[in-house]
Formats: structure tokens, sequence, C-alpha cells
């Protein structure tokens, strides 16, 4: 097994996250004897420091070239004040577009180790298990016209069938590696766009008979993933929707830094953590490395087809979690005591390099 992984670090806690997730794929290369290569690149604020864009051409080449991008955060408010397209976040939407990644999927779980550090009760956490399969290339990111002039400011949220049929269809496919059931988001009483989304997952939903299929408008399901989350298995939703879906679906998992996330449909596979670059904790060793791990995962399950490698770290995860190992952000009465960002990853690497040996001795005999 040969693998090209471009690492893009980026900004904020994004090269201490990434660092980590980068070391769980070397013991996966390492146990195995496979053959994994690692490639640097600029992104976001790093680039604009240095190149003077937030997307240099090197860096696109060299994603292009690789078989999978594995990404930090990007982003800082010391460039809140450039214009759109040269801030940080013009570097992954740029890079996402390139790549053709129309489909990210974010899962969302509620590990019953770390229950007490979400504000929901446990209870009504119990099982929870979410992924969120949301639109990458559409709606109010890219759509056209957008712009300001004299009567004020507008974007353009716009979909073609194709464009919602072919995010939907990943959703069913997930669906039938889960628990058989899509819910999909939209807002089909007010908006032309969700009225045709509705009406496309609809159709397709013919050709899964085996997939349940339920409809949810946006509002009330945002009420319904914290108040009764057992209930959904795989939401599909558009991009905008999503972006801010995913973000409450953390409260599932108790912070935000334990998602991660796979970008899919394009020849090279993007993955990454769905928190940002938070700036106010970067380079202090704190941040949570478990949404860049839980990324990498997916970088292995998703780019190399390495199931096994993948539900080893994801396992390496949950009995670090078991151990109640954690970073500050899962700080809860029962854990007063924390842990760093590279104790969290040693503890993981700990667990993964006994998982994968057991497993290659299992398969020696
Ligand atoms: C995310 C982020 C990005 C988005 C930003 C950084 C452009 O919030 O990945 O969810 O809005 O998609
Ligand atoms: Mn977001």
């Amino acid at each position: 097994m040969n693998l090209k992984i471009a690492v893009l670090p980026g900004d904020g806690v994004g090269p201490e996250v990434t660092r980590e997730a980068v070391r769980m794929l070397r013991a996966v290369s390492e146990v195995n004897g496979y053959e994994f290569e690692f490639r640097e690149y600029l992104i976001g604020g790093a680039a604009i420091d240095a190149a003077e864009q937030p997307l240099p051409q090197r860096t696109l080449d060299g994603c292009r070239e690789s078989d999978a991008v594995l990404l930090g955060a990007v982003g800082g408010p010391q460039y809140d004040a450039l214009p759109a397209e040269r801030r940080p976040e013009a570097g992954i939407l740029g890079l996402r577009k390139a790549l053709g990644v129309f489909a990210n999927l974010r899962p969302a779980i509620a590990y019953e180790a770390v229950a007490d550090c979400s504000p929901i009760r446990a209870e009504v956490l119990r099982g929870a298990n979410v992924l969120i399969v949301r639109e990458l290339l559409g709606g109010l990111y890219f759509g056209q016209p957008r712009g300001r002039d004299e009567h004020g400011a507008y974007d353009t949220m716009r979909y073609s069938p194709q464009e919602i049929e072919r995010v939907a269809r990943i959703a069913f496919e997930q669906a039938r590696h889960r628990r058989h059931h899509v819910t999909s988001v939209d807002k089909a009483n007010v908006l032309e766009t969700s009225r045709l989304w509705r009406q496309v997952l609809t159709d397709l939903a013919r050709e899964y008979p085996d997939v349940r299929l339920d409809h949810a408008y946006v509002d009330s399901f945002a009420m319904q993933l914290i108040s009764t989350p057992s209930r959904f298995d795989v939401v599909v939703t558009e991009n905008l929707f999503g972006d801010v879906l995913s973000d409450e679906s953390a409260v599932l998992s108790g912070s935000l830094g334990m998602l991660g996330s796979a970008s899919i449909g394009g020849k090279v596979g993007l993955f990454e953590p769905i928190h940002g670059s938070a700036p106010d904790i970067a380079g202090k060793n704190i941040a949570n490395p478990i949404g860049a791990i839980a990324s990498a995962a997916m970088l292995l399950r998703f780019a190399a087809g390495l199931h096994r490698d993948a539900d080893d770290v994801e396992a390496a995860i949950a009995r670090t979690l078991e151990k109640g190992c954690v970073t500050a952000d899962l700080r809860s009465e029962k854990r007063k005591t924390v842990a760093t960002t590279r104790e969290v990853g040693d503890e993981i690497e700990r667990a993964l390099t006994d998982l994968l040996s057991q497993h290659l001795a299992y398969h020696a005999v």
C-alpha cells in the first residue's frame, strides 16, 4: 500500500493537531509495512504571510498530485480586514472547489465516557451517532451573482438537480453501512431551492427501498437534533444548513474539538477537523487532537479503503476517552485533571499500536 498525503497544517491550533494526526498515520504505516509519503504545504493565513495568497499554486498542485489531503485549520483575527478573496477562508473554499469534493461527511458520536461534558442529559444522549452529509460546493457559498451595490449586499442560493442528486446518493450509500435511515433537511415551506431538494430526494429514494427517508424543516430539525438526537442516523442537507447543524451536532460529542470530517466526491479527498483555528488557545499544547485524528481515520477509510486500520484508529480514540485521558475542553466534575494535546496523542498512539499489532499477529497465524 502506497499513499501520498499532502499535509496542510494551516493556522492557529492547526499545526498542533495535525502533528498528532500524522503520528497516527505513521503508526499505521509502520506497523503494517505500508509506504506513506507526507508532503507539507501552506494554506490560509500561513500562506498569506509567506506568499501573499491563501491558496498558492504550489499547494494546489501538491494536493492534486496526492492521494489525500490532511488539513488542520485556517483563519485568525489578523486577517479579518482583508477582502473576501484574500482571507484565509478563501484558501479552504478554493481547495474544496478545485478538488471537486461535493460531499462533506461529519460524524458526531456521543461517547458514553465523556457524556458528562455535554449540556445534554445523559439519557437523551445515549446511543446518539449522527452522520451529517453536507453539500459542499453549492448554495450560498458559491452561488452567483453575489456582491454589494448601492442598494446593499446579496448572495445567491442556487442548486441544480444534479448537484442535489450526487450528494444525496452519498447519503443513501452511507445509510446502507449504518442504520438505513436518511433525514433530509431543508426549508421547503419557504425556499424554491429546498422544494427542488425535497423532490430530488423523494425521487431518488425509490432506488434505495432499503433506506427510510424522512424530511425535516431546518428550524425544527435544529431543535430535534439536540432534543432527540438518537432518532437520527444520516442527515443530508445543503451547504449553509450543514455548516450550522454540524457545529450544533458537536454538542452531542461534548466538544467541537471531537469532530473530524471527510470531503469526498472528487479524485482526491480532503480530511479536516470541523473546529476552526482557535487562535486563543494556539501554541499552548492544549487543543483537542481528536477531531484531527478522527479525520485521519476517515482518510484511511475513504482515500485508501483501509477499513480495518480506520476502525483501529477510531477504537483507539474510544479507549483513550474511556481511560479519562482528555484535553481541557473535556474537563468535568468527574475529571479535574486533564492532559495536553501531546499526551492525548501519546495515549491514542499507544492504544492504536496495540490494536494494530494484535491484528497483525492474528493474521500471521
Ligand atoms: C467549516 C468552516 C468553513 C465553512 C469556513 C472556515 C470557510 O466553518 O468547515 O465548517 O464555512 O465551511
Ligand atoms: Mn463551519
